[in-house]
């Protein structure tokens, strides 16, 4: 890179803003799935849109390319720095700017993370409903780029249901501010969706107005242990029935993976004993603190009556809730443990969860030997976390695991990724569940948004040339 653009860098941002040589430590090029192959020559940091307006002006102006970071929690190697790519990371706006509790939104930075928000809007009764185990450290911002999704789809919807306005920096500097607060704005293209999951390819997300819930009065939770797949499926309908919109989480673990979390992550108790082929954790958020314990553990023990479940542990303080949620979140960690292995995050019909462990451990076990698969997640979303690791194999033959899984997932119809983006990890694969229009229409909004192709370039899928 020229000398004289890093001084333009660091006549804007100031030298705190512009990081380079050993300043540039491991955090801007790790993710939880570990260290990235590149060190990228820069990180700059700015503090405000204006100060990005201007940095991404003199990319543009040099066709630099840039790869934008907030929390690197996405696990789809999305903003891992590639070869020639100077990093901007979101880390110093982090403010929240703005709180109205009538009007149910909040203005918010892009660096900001979601834990600091979900806090925001506690101390004025409300809540932000995203959640997801990497609150702590993944950002608003990132959580827009891949329209997050989390526990509590099913009472609140996905990233993009939460968000009414987006702030975002184009390729050359260019401020699109809509940030809107109204829940009704039908004039004219709605914008924001431009921004909100493509990743960081057609501009840069850099404010949100997003929206807020009044704080349901109580929180409880059950984990539950179910013998059969259909059992899971009869309760999930059933809860749903029993506790209508107050139903706030369905969250399902296989045996393998629960076992796996209680080996494999610190300081996690089983709420209930091994030995059932599925765990569930169901949560209730209702308004009405006299009877909704009641209504929860009425509509347990007529799935306990009815053979949905065998056992049953109910929350009765906020901490065994923490402990419970500490399982369900100890999933990501326990499937992260198991690397070298491959992971994937699919949508897919109930019924296809229900054969999806025989089916894919026959077809992987037949081609490659032992296989392990760890499998859990939205059940209610129509969404799986699947780890498939090949035993004793290092590297792992990660192309013929992904073959075999992704061509199930193509044979009944899945997506290829259901909450987590493509990044670069799933690229190949996109194909798959995008048809060719939808692709051609893909690049024709890329082409236009961002034609010297700095923006995360490669990300969601290449501009050179055809292929993915
Ligand atoms: C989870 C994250 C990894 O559901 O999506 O645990
Ligand atoms: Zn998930």
């Amino acid at each position: 890179m020229q000398t004289d653009i890093l001084e333009n860098f660091r006549d804007i941002l100031g030298a705190t803003g512009v990081l380079s040589g050993t300043d540039v430590h491991p955090g801007y090029h790790t993710d939880p799935r570990g260290v990235g192959d590149v060190k990228p020559d820069v990180v700059l940091r700015p503090t405000s849109t204006a100060e990005l307006s201007q940095i991404m002006a003199i990319c543009h102006a040099a066709t630099q390319p840039v790869v934008v970071q907030g929390g690197l929690t996405g696990l789809v190697v999305g903003a891992i720095p590639q070869h020639g790519e100077i990093v901007i990371s979101l880390e110093r706006m982090n403010k929240v700017e703005s709180i109205d509790p009538k009007a149910g939104t909040i203005t918010v930075q892009a660096g900001t993370a979601l834990q600091v928000v979900q806090e925001a809007a506690d101390a004025h009764d409300m809540v932000y409903p995203l959640d997801l185990g990497s609150r702590g450290s993944c950002s608003i911002g990132g959580n827009l780029a891949t329209n997050a999704g989390g526990n509590r789809v099913i009472r609140y919807g996905m990233t993009r249901d939460l968000t009414l306005g987006v702030e975002a920096v184009l390729a050359d500097g260019t401020i699109v501010n809509s940030l809107n607060g109204y829940i009704k704005n039908n004039t004219g293209y709605d914008l924001k969706q431009l921004f909100i999951g493509s990743e960081g390819t057609l501009g840069l997300i850099t404010r949100a107005t997003l929206r807020l819930f009044p704080k349901p009065k109580t929180q409880v939770v059950a984990f539950c242990a179910a013998d059969s797949f259909d059992a899971v499926s009869d309760l999930m309908s059933h809860m749903r029935s029993a506790l209508g919109a107050d139903l706030s989480a369905f969250e399902v673990i296989w045996a393998k993976t629960y076992d796996a979390i209680l080996s494999d992550v610190a300081g996690v108790k089983a709420p209930v004993a091994v030995g059932h082929p599925f765990y569930v954790l169901i949560e209730m958020m209702g308004s009405d603190p006299a009877g909704d314990t009641e209504k929860f553990e009425t509509s347990l023990a007529q799935a306990l009556e009815r053979d949905m479940i065998v056992d049953a542990v109910l929350s009765r303080s906020t901490a065994e809730i923490n402990a419970f949620w500490e399982v369900r979140d100890g999933m990501a960690h326990a499937m992260g443990k198991q690397q070298p292995a491959v992971g994937f995050d699919i949508s897919l019909s109930i019924p296809d969860m229900k054969t999806i462990e025989e089916v894919l451990l026959t077809r992987l076990q037949n081609a490659l030997g032992d296989v392990r698969l760890y499998i859990g997640g939205h059940l209610a979303d129509g969404n799986l976390h699947l780890v498939a690791k090949a035993v004793g194999d290092e590297p792992q033959p990660k192309g013929q695991i992904q073959e075999i899984v992704y061509g199930w997932v193509g044979e009944v119809g899945g997506s290829i990724s259901a909450e987590h983006g493509i990044g670069t990890l799933k690229r190949a694969y996109l194909g798959q569940s995008r048809n060719s229009a939808e692709l051609a229409l893909m690049r024709t909004l890329k082409q236009a948004m961002d034609p010297k192709n700095i923006l995360n370039p490669g990300r969601v899928f290449s501009m050179q040339g055809n292929h993915l």
